[in-house]
C-alpha cells in the first residue's frame, strides 16, 4: 500500500500548534521495539504525595504520562505475516473490520474536535496526540486489511460534530466498554494459537494504546468536572447519563449506521460471545471469558501510576455480574 493512497486525515490541520510525534528513531530492531513496549505500558510520576484528581498537579501528571508513554512505531513497516489459508479465512471472516475502521476514523476526528476547543494547553496537546494515534491505528488496519485483501464497505464521510463535548463523551465511553472486552478478546485470541504470534505482536501496541487513551479520558474527566461550577456539572452529568443511555440503546442494536453508497451496516451486537468462539475456535463460557477481561484490564493497567484514576464502570459492572452468575450456579 502506498503512502498516497491512505486517508490524509492531519490532526495539524485542526489544532495548529500540534506537532505530530517524531517516529524515525523505531525501525524493525527487536531491542528497541522491546524498550518502546515497556516504556509505554510502564510510568510513575516523580511529584511525592497524592495527586488530587482535578488539581494542577494532576493535569501536568496526567499529560506527562501520556506524552513520556507514547510509542513510536511506524504502521508501515509492521509486520504482516503470510497466513495458513484457515487462519486467513478466520480473519478475513471477523464481521469488525468495517466496524474498526470506521470507528478510529470517527474517534480522530472527535477527539481532534474536542481537543480544538480546549483552551488549556497540556489537555489540548494530550487529546489532540489521543486523535493523532486513533490516525495511526486507522493506518494499520488498512494496511492490515489491503494486506489479506479484506473487502471493505465504503466509508461514509466524517462530519464534523456539532456538540463536540457530546462526541468526546461517546468515543470516550465507548472506547471504555470496547476496550475492556477487546483485552480480553485479544488474549484469547493470543492463548488459543489460531494466529501467529507475529501478528499478535503487531495488534499489541494497539491494544496498549487504548490502554493508555482510556487512561487519559478517565483522568481527563476527573479534571473536566473538577474544573465546573455546581450548576454547570448538573448539565454535565445529566449528559454523561445521556451518554450511557445512548451507548446502550446503540448496543442493543437500535441504532443504525449506513455506508458511503446508503447500504445499512449491521453490526454484531454480540461480538464479545461470538467473537469469543471466532478467535479462540470453542466454545468460550462468559463467567470465564469476563474473569479474562477482568484480569487482563488489570494487567494493563498495573504498570502506570496508580494515583491516576481509571476507567470504573466495566470492571464494577463485571464485577457484579459475576457475582450474580456465581450465585446462580450454586444455588
Ligand atoms: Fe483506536
Ligand atoms: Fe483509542
Amino acid at each position: 500500500m502506498s503512502d498516497q493512497t491512505l486517508d490524509p486525515f492531519d490532526v495539524g490541520r485542526m489544532i495548529p500548534d500540534f506537532v505530530a510525534p517524531p517516529l524515525t528513531h523505531l525501525g524493525l530492531d527487536r531491542a528497541t521495539i522491546d524498550a518502546a513496549d515497556v516504556n509505554t505500558r510502564q510510568w510513575t510520576s516523580h511529584v511525592d504525595g497524592p495527586i488530587t484528581p482535578g488539581s494542577e498537579v494532576h493535569l501536568r501528571e496526567v499529560c506527562r504520562m501520556f506524552r513520556e508513554t507514547f510509542n513510536p512505531y511506524r504502521p508501515s513497516v509492521l509486520d504482516w505475516p503470510t497466513l495458513e489459508p484457515d487462519t486467513l479465512h478466520r480473519i478475513v471472516s471477523l464481521p469488525i473490520w468495517d466496524i474498526a475502521v470506521q470507528t478510529e476514523g470517527k474517534a480522530r476526528l472527535r477527539m481532534a474536535a474536542y481537543a480544538a476547543t480546549l483552551s488549556e494547553p497540556d489537555m489540548r496537546s494530550a487529546l489532540a496526540l489521543n486523535a493523532w494515534e486513533e490516525n495511526r491505528h486507522k493506518e494499520v488496519l488498512s494496511r492490515m486489511v489491503a494486506a489479506y485483501r479484506i473487502a471493505l464497505a465504503k466509508e461514509a464521510p466524517y462530519v464534523h460534530p456539532a456538540d463536540t463535548e457530546w462526541a468526546y463523551l461517546v468515543t470516550g465511553f465507548s472506547e471504555c466498554i470496547d476496550s475492556f472486552f477487546a483485552f480480553g478478546l485479544f488474549e484469547l485470541a493470543h492463548r488459543s494459537r489460531l494466529f501467529p504470534p507475529e501478528l499478535i505482536d503487531t495488534f499489541e501496541p494497539v491494544m496498549q494504546e487504548e490502554c493508555r487513551h482510556i487512561l487519559l479520558f478517565a483522568n481527563w474527566l476527573a479534571w473536566h468536572r473538577a474544573r465546573l461550577s455546581r450548576w454547570r456539572r448538573l448539565v454535565f452529568e445529566l449528559k454523561v447519563a445521556a451518554v450511557w443511555l445512548f451507548l446502550g440503546w446503540e448496543r442493543i442494536g437500535l441504532a443504525r449506521s449506513f455506508d458511503a453508497d446508503g447500504n445499512e451496516q449491521t453490526q454484531d451486537n454480540n461480538f464479545t460471545v461470538n467473537g469469543a468462539q471466532a478467535v479462540s475456535g470453542a466454545k468460550i463460557d462468559v463467567r470465564e471469558l469476563m474473569t479474562l477481561c477482568l484480569q487482563e484490564n488489570d494487567r494493563r493497567f498495573c504498570g502506570y501510576d496508580a494515583r491516576l484514576l481509571r476507567p470504573q464502570t466495566m470492571p464494577k459492572l463485571v464485577r457484579v455480574a459475576l457475582r450474580f452468575m456465581r450465585k446462580k450456579k450454586g444455588s
